[in-house]
């Protein structure tokens, strides 16, 4: 770094955020594998999966009618509309196309909403262990994470009592996200009221739910989104979802939400003046995944499901390792609370979760990511998005290292 950017040239709010360390662990296992060593990357956050070709087709379509300029800045009033209609099919919500907002990715709806809404100070509730944005997105806002542990005995959901004992009158938000990144946590209907109760008692509380992976839950598991269940909280909720995860679509970057007009508005009026759109193709690209065939996603469920019962089986044999079974997402977060204070073959001491993660890569070359980067320690989290003979390959080598451990 030059003289010129240490001597105070970065902004402050930069100081206060780091760079992703899932993107920072990604980068670390592909620079390994370049420089020749035997590496099997757990840590992305993307479905293995390509995009269906229905959906690669209508972007070529759309390249050819010359659908390449800028667009709306809320986004094509086609796919504003496809969301609205699948607001309605899958999620019984009436959201007018006026209510629909379009960014490049789900992570720039919720950026774009909490820098539309935050001022200093402003408090916004967030379930350890999170999507390691949610905290940093809101300290660039000046606003004041306020973080809520969850329990694996309790599949790392958040509860009722413990939502209520956070909100204060500083209160903003309430991120919810569900199924969870990296917990898998999802919350049945029972569950989702009890919350919504909550909710009702404290009218100046919004709820932005992350409902990103809301097509990858397992076992029959119903997902249902907090709007749906109790609609008097829709007039101060962000729904928000997008085509990254469900359709292999992570490099296509579009993320959109339903949420009340004004703030749609406001949030379009941030947009304008950031990114101004999300990419032309790619949002008729989103039109045929959210209004063509969706047949393929049960089959991706069904190999989804078969890798999570892979991994939680195997992650459970080393004597040790904890790993329950979520119901939704494609991550699971074993905990290594009885490794803690056990000696690698190198010499170093077990001694967090980050020491754990750094000699399972020296000495199997498993890359995976530590649970302090997602708030909630001693934990780690093991991406599944990967074939079953990789995820089985890289099972046996964390059954391995525990062995090694004494
Ligand atoms: C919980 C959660 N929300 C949002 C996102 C962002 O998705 P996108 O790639 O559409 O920005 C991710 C991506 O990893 C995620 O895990």
């Amino acid at each position: 770094m030059s003289d010129k950017l240490a001597n105070g040239f970065l902004s402050a709010a930069l100081t206060r955020i780091q760079r992703s360390p899932t993107i920072a662990a990604t980068q670390q296992a592909r620079e390994l594998k370049a420089a020749g060593r035997d590496v099997i990357g757990l840590g992305a956050g993307e479905p293995d999966f390509d995009t269906p070709d229905n959906i690669k087709e209508a972007a070529i379509a759309a390249i050819r009618r010359g659908e390449t300029k800028y667009t709306a800045v809320e986004g094509i009033p086609e796919l504003r509309a496809a969301i609205a209609e699948k607001f309605q099919r899958e999620n019984n919500l009436q959201y007018r196309p006026s209510e629909i907002f379009v960014a490049p990715g789900g992570k720039a709806v919720i950026y774009t909403a909490l820098m539309a809404t935050l001022n200093a100070g402003d408090e916004v509730i967030i379930a350890a262990p999170y999507w390691v944005s949610y905290p940093d997105i809101v300290l660039l806002g000046e606003g004041k994470p306020v973080i809520v542990n969850t329990a694996a005995e309790n599949g790392f959901r958040l509860t009722p009592e413990a939502l209520d004992g956070a909100i204060t009158p500083k209160t903003k938000w309430l991120i919810f996200n569900q199924p969870g990144n990296p917990s898998g946590a999802c919350y049945a209907r029972e569950q989702l009221r009890a919350l919504a109760d909550v909710l009702l008692k404290h009218p100046h509380v919004w709820v932005l739910t992350d409902d990103m992976y809301e097509h990858l839950v397992y076992g029959g598991f119903e997902f249902h989104t907090l709007a749906e269940i109790e609609p008097r909280l829709r007039v101060r909720t962000v729904t928000m979802n997008g085509v990254s995860k469900a359709y292999g679509m992570t490099g296509w970057r579009v993320g959109y939400c339903g949420a009340p007009e004004p703030l749609v508005r406001a949030m379009a009026k941030l947009q304008s003046q950031t990114v101004s759109n999300a990419s032309s193709v790619s949002q008729w690209a989103a039109v045929e995944a959210l209004s063509g065939p969706q047949d393929f996603i049960p089959k991706f469920q069904r190999a989804f499901e078969e890798r999570r019962d892979l991994v939680v089986s195997m992650l459970n044999q080393p004597r040790g390792l904890e790993c329950n079974t979520p119901d939704g997402a494609f991550y699971v977060y074993p905990s290594i609370r009885q490794l803690i204070g056990k000696r690698a073959p190198s010499g170093t001491v077990i001694d967090s979760d980050e020491s754990f993660v750094r000699e399972l890569l020296d000495q199997e070359g498993v890359a995976v990511v530590h649970g302090a980067a997602f708030g909630l320690s001693p934990f780690f989290r093991i991406s599944y998005a990967t074939s079953p003979a990789v995820l089985e390959e890289a099972c046996r080598r964390v059954q391995r290292f525990c062995a090694s451990l004494t």
